[in-house]
């Protein structure tokens, strides 16, 4: 890298709400390269965007959000080409991509076994939600990047999705490195998320697109139930990624035929295998690192993953959450 280089990647700096100028969506692009989180306006809601290709870009997301677990994040691209790098897109998807593209509708497909966004972004699933918004900042923040981009809301986790750019800067404060004000949203509400996975289309999240709309081009769709105790998030749902293999919380001993998830300087001596979270104790590291380590250790020839105490704050909260989840007994 050339000093040149160099310097233009300490230049990012906290700029706030800014007018999406050409040089600031330039800038703003660069930021995202750099694995720092913008918030941009999109027609539905504002998004919190970060590299999704980028473990710990993609962690700070979550830590922005204060979400208590992992739930996966919507990846955004500019084009159809750009999707097709990431999931595997079958008649149906390129038909409904080609109907409702640019536009509010997300679409849950299956990760191409080469997919370069982070298992953090969905959650250690198989399957990834894309979309291509139409918004014009979006799209040449997106061109402009050549990155993935996932973008959840840009709201702190349990408040109302942000329409506004004061509202980003109100909810999350300076945890973007700068809020591109595209003004108000046109559409106002989330986009739609559609699970193209499986033989009948199932809407995981009514929005910006409505049902009989799709129902036209794709033909009769399954809605999730609403309200009362259905799973909402899919990181309450059976099919998330949980370990083949039994997994121990809070050990404070590892045993030989045993894999050891660590975390901090004193990892647990003694195990078959070992993968640590975050030698420093760092839990952005350790978020980052999660679900690709917990694959790694996922080995059926060992008696199972003893996991070290994570301290239960900040994103620790939802690295405990989804390991508990991973812990618990399960019928498959
Ligand atoms: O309009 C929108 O969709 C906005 C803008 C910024 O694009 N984004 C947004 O993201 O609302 P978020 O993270 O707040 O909501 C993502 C939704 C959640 O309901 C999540 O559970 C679902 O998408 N989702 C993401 N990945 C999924 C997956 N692999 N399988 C099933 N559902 C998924
Ligand atoms: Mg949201």
């Amino acid at each position: 890298m050339s000093s040149a280089d160099e310097n233009d990647r300490r230049e990012v700096r906290f700029r706030g709400v800014v007018a999406p100028t050409q040089e600031c969506i330039a800038a703003a692009a660069r930021a995202l390269q750099d694995g720092h989180l913008v918030a941009f306006p999109t027609e539905t809601v504002y998004g919190l965007g970060a590299d999704a290709s980028n473990d710990r870009a993609v962690a700070a997301v979550y830590d922005a959000k204060g979400r208590p677990h992992f739930n996966p994040l919507i990846v955004h691209v500019a084009t159809i080409d750009a999707v097709r790098d990431l999931v595997v897109l079958d008649r149906r998807a390129e038909e409904v991509a080609a109907h409702f593209w640019p536009g509010a509708l997300t679409l849950v497909l299956r990760r191409r076994a080469d997919c370069p966004v982070s298992l953090l972004a969905s959650a250690g699933l198989d399957t990834l939600a894309v979309r291509i918004p139409r918004q014009a900042i979006a799209s040449a923040l997106l061109a402009a990047c050549r990155l993935p981009v996932a973008a959840p809301s840009a709201n702190r986790s349990g408040r109302v999705s942000p329409t506004t750019a004061a509202h980003v800067a109100e909810s999350l404060g300076d945890r973007p490195a700068m809020i591109l004000d595209g003004g108000p949203c046109s559409i106002g509400l989330e986009s739609t998320v559609v699970d193209l996975t499986g033989a009948v289309p199932t809407i995981l999240r009514p929005g910006g697109i409505c049902e009989e709309d799709l129902a036209a081009v794709i033909g009769p769709l399954r809605s999730m139930p609403a309200g009362g105790n259905a799973p909402r998030s899919p990181g309450m749902l059976e099919h998330h990624y949980a370990p083949e293999v039994a997994l121990r919380m809070d050990a404070r001993e590892v045993r030989a035929d045993e894999a050891l998830l660590a975390f901090g300087p004193e990892p647990l001596a003694g195990g078959a295998l070992i993968a640590n979270l975050s030698p420093s104790a760092d839990l952005s590291e350790a978020a980052a690192n999660l679900f690709a380590m917990l694959r790694r250790l996922d080995r059926p020839d060992l008696a199972g993953i003893a996991v070290m105490p994570i301290p239960n704050h900040g994103l620790g909260c939802a690295i405990n959450d989804r390991l508990r989840r991973a812990a618990a007994p399960r019928s498959r």
